[in-house]
């Protein structure tokens, strides 16, 4: 990757901002470009004349003179957003949403992406419920929480707590804003968002998926290096622009436009909520109420678009997914391979349906098994990406 990364550091009143001019250094070496805000409580801790000095740019205060809109111009021009140290308040500040200062306003107005924060306060302050609540609310948001070191603290005892060391912060960035390409020269297929089956003109069979999760998934193997293809039920969710996206509605037009892009592609990930069932006769009119008895639609079943693509699989890596409404997961397992495919995601409906985050179970041949609890769905893509990308060998 040629283009200049750009890093905005908030510094929080923690002691160990005086640490900060040493990872300015560092990341300037490494070739990131810096720009640097102080909370009024970090501004006593740490010298502004060395942060301008080393970083090469002008710091923000929140009494700067030169204010102009200055968080929504740092989250325009930033790559990612540290805040480090982050003491509790801060931390606590962002989980809420309150934006009192230009750190905190700053969080914002950055996408939960990508910020990334390293927390440093005192051992009872960092396991009090509160701030764990508080970094596990921004952890299911997307927000990158680092973890903290051990050792002596500023009040005279030793404990967990302390900011991790300035090289670990510096080399997690890179990390962040360098994600390893692993999906390179790969095509990579998704089906995502419900399908939808026509009962009469105006009325439809579907479910409620989302669609959310086929989007992160997308997104992500846009950030690996792929070339994405999406195709896609009836969904609100935006797709990311880089994706070749083609919009399905019920499951035959999935089926038909999945197994056009199959041949071609190295990994099919089915996250679409697929309807089993659609009705055997379409009425060309809207269906009038009847003032007696039921009402009673014939439903037959749709084709299993999985098993059918798994039945055509030459080289490719083909991926379910499970959504059980209880403990489903010996259920997982079993249409993972009943159906064919090589790794199966699990998750239960009443942790995933509809929302921001997800539990995952991935699932694969000779017993593999890996949970990742409360994910946001980034996390959970990142996590599903990754294993797939290992299993087919692409991760060196
Ligand atoms: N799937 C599919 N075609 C269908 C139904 C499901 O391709 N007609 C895919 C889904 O996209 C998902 C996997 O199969 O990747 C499992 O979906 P799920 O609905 O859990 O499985 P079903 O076989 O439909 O089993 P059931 O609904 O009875 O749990």
């Amino acid at each position: 990757m040629s283009s200049v990364k750009r890093i905005v550091i908030g510094i929080s009143g923690g002691i160990a901002a005086y640490k900060i001019p040493l990872l300015v250094r560092l990341l300037k070496k490494k070739g990131f470009e810096i720009k640097v805000m102080l909370t009024p409580a970090g501004r006593g801790l740490v010298g502004v004349d060395a942060l301008r000095t080393l970083s090469g740019n002008p710091v923000f205060l929140d009494d700067s003179l030169t204010y102009d809109m200055d968080h929504i111009r740092l989250a325009e021009w930033g790559d990612l957003f540290l805040i480090a140290p982050a003491t509790a308040n801060t931390i606590g500040k962002i989980a809420h949403g309150i934006a009192d200062n230009l750190v905190t306003t700053s969080a914002l107005s950055f996408p939960e992406n990508k910020i990334m924060i390293a927390p440093a306060m005192n051992t009872i302050m960092w396991q009090s419920k509160a701030t764990q609540e508080n970094c596990r609310l921004l952890s299911s948001r997307g927000v990158c929480i680092l973890p903290v070191d051990f050792g002596e603290l500023a009040c005279n005892v030793s404990g967990e707590g302390r900011m991790i060391a300035v090289e670990r912060i510096a080399d997690a960035v890179t990390t962040a804003v360098f994600p390893q390409q692993i999906l390179n020269g790969k095509k990579v297929l998704i089906s995502s968002g419900p399908t939808e089956e026509s009962i009469d003109p105006v009325r439809v069979i579907t479910n409620r998926s989302s669609g959310r999760m086929g989007a992160a998934l997308a997104q992500e193997a846009i950030t690996c290096g792929a070339e994405v293809t999406v195709v896609s039920g009836p969904s609100l969710v935006p797709l990311p622009y880089t994706a070749n996206v083609i919009q399905v509605r019920t499951a035959s037009e999935m089926k038909t436009a999945l197994e056009k892009e199959f041949d071609t592609c190295d990994i099919c990930i089915m996250a679409a909520a697929v309807s089993d069932y659609r009705p055997a006769h379409v009425s060309e009119t809207k269906i009038q109420r009847t003032e007696n008895g039921n009402m009673i639609i014939e439903l037959v079943p749709n084709p299993d678009i999985l098993a059918g693509l798994c039945r055509k699989k030459a080289k490719q890596f083909v991926c379910g997914f499970s959504l059980e409404s209880g403990e489903g997961e010996s259920r997982a397992r079993e249409k993972m391979e009943r159906k064919g495919c090589d790794m199966m995601v699990f998750n239960r409906a009443d942790q995933a349906l509809g929302l921001d985050t997800t539990s995952v179970v991935l699932l694969g041949k000779n017993g593999l098994r890996e949970e990742h609890l409360s994910k946001s769905k980034n996390g959970a893509s990142r996590a599903i990406i990754s294993k797939i990308a290992e299993l087919c060998g692409f991760v060196s």
